[in-house]
């Protein structure tokens, strides 16, 4: 995977506190010091706890839990399969960045002792020491990092040849290319031997199917874009200021690059993104267009940070705004005006 790619403010520095089986040679960003958790480039065994994040913060979500989810009381476990399916195979992909935010917490050893970090993810409080869940005095307990946000960044780009050139992709002639799609056969046939039986057998691809939909939106000036595909914060962990910080990060890498930076938001995080920088838009629907699957689910509003000194005019009100969600088109007209 690409390296070295931290904004200003996102620098390497050295943070004793980290305590996951990480080699010494992983390079660790501190957002703020002080602000109590770290943020880093993701590793390989973070997108375990990363997908059980994704399922807790999008478990009421309209698309990914009640659409997407229907089952997923009854199987809850089963919710991390999708999340987690789908971060393995654009792991391999050099265009795609993974971030997580951590914390470090105390956890008693005895709860340690056969369990994953994803489960203790789950478990643990973020008060710290008093207020951890499992703790009791007589316990031996140890600090631990645990994965309390994630973030999942794209360059969206004309062809691969622009990523590479951008220093985001493989040469044409790289063998690890090779492994995206083989590890998407692998996943598709894991999905039969072990199927995620939280999700919707008719839905469960309903993104994927909506895809043409958008395509007219990443072109022209927007064609290079960092996009940000995923962003959750642990419930337990939210309103921490890791949310904001996680979606920096791509703000940043893209003034950087002299890009757009862009977003589908999830229905009602609209004024979220537009607060975290994302300030031209809604330039699209995700449900948007004849045929489409996503026209009755609410939200998918598509917000962007335009490049620097790009101005496109602002989409006309029109049929794609069409739709439910909590988005306030009369205010956004008003404005318009
Ligand atoms: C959206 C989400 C990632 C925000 O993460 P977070 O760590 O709680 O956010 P932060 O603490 O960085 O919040 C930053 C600011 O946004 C505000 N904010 C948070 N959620 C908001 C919302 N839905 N609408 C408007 N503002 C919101 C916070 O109050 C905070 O404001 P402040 O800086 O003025 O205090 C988190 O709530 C989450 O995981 N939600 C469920 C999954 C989801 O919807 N993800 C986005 C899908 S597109």
């Amino acid at each position: 995977m690409a390296t070295g790619t931290g904004s200003k403010s996102l620098e390497p520095t050295p943070t004793p506190l980290l305590t996951t089986g990480s080699s010494s040679t992983t390079t660790i960003y501190t957002s703020n010091p002080n602000s109590g958790f770290t943020l880093r480039r993701a590793r390989f065994g973070d997108l375990s706890p990363a997908a059980r994040t994704c399922s807790l913060a999008f478990w009421d979500d309209v698309l990914f839990g009640r659409v997407i989810h229907p089952h997923r009381t009854t199987y809850p476990a089963d919710v991390d399969k999708y999340w987690y399916r789908r971060f393995v195979v654009d792991w391999w992909d050099w265009s795609h960045v993974f971030l997580v935010t951590t914390e470090t917490v105390l956890v008693s050893e005895d709860e340690n002792e056969g369990e994953d970090q994803d489960e203790k993810t789950a478990k643990v409080g973020p008060q710290g020491p008093e207020q951890h869940l499992g703790a009791r005095p007589t316990h031996r307990a140890k600090q631990k990092e645990i994965v309390t946000g994630f973030a999942h960044w794209s360059r969206i780009a004309p062809s691969w040849r622009n990523n590479y050139q951008a220093g985001w992709g493989l040469a044409w002639w790289d063998p690890r290319r090779l492994l995206k799609p083989l590890t998407s056969l692998i996943t598709r046939l894991l999905g039969f031997v072990s199927p995620n039986r939280a999700a919707s057998t008719v839905d469960e691809d309903i993104i994927e199917r909506s895809y043409d939909f958008l395509d007219h939106v990443w072109t022209g000036a927007r064609a290079e874009s960092w996009y940000l595909e995923c962003l959750a914060v642990h419930p337990s962990f939210q309103n921490r200021g890791q949310g904001r910080a996680l979606v920096a990060w791509g703000l940043e890498r893209a003034s950087k690059e002299r890009t757009s930076a862009s977003v589908i938001a999830a229905d009602g995080k609209e004024r979220f993104y537009q607060n975290c920088g994302f300030n031209v838009g809604p330039v699209a629907r995700s449900g948007e267009g004849h045929g489409n699957p996503l026209r009755d689910v609410p939200g998918g509003l598509a917000f962007f940070r335009d490049k620097d000194g790009v101005q496109i005019p602002e989409r006309e009100p029109g049929t794609w705004m069409a739709g439910t969600g909590v988005f306030d088109w009369v205010e956004w007209r008003k404005s318009k005006m």
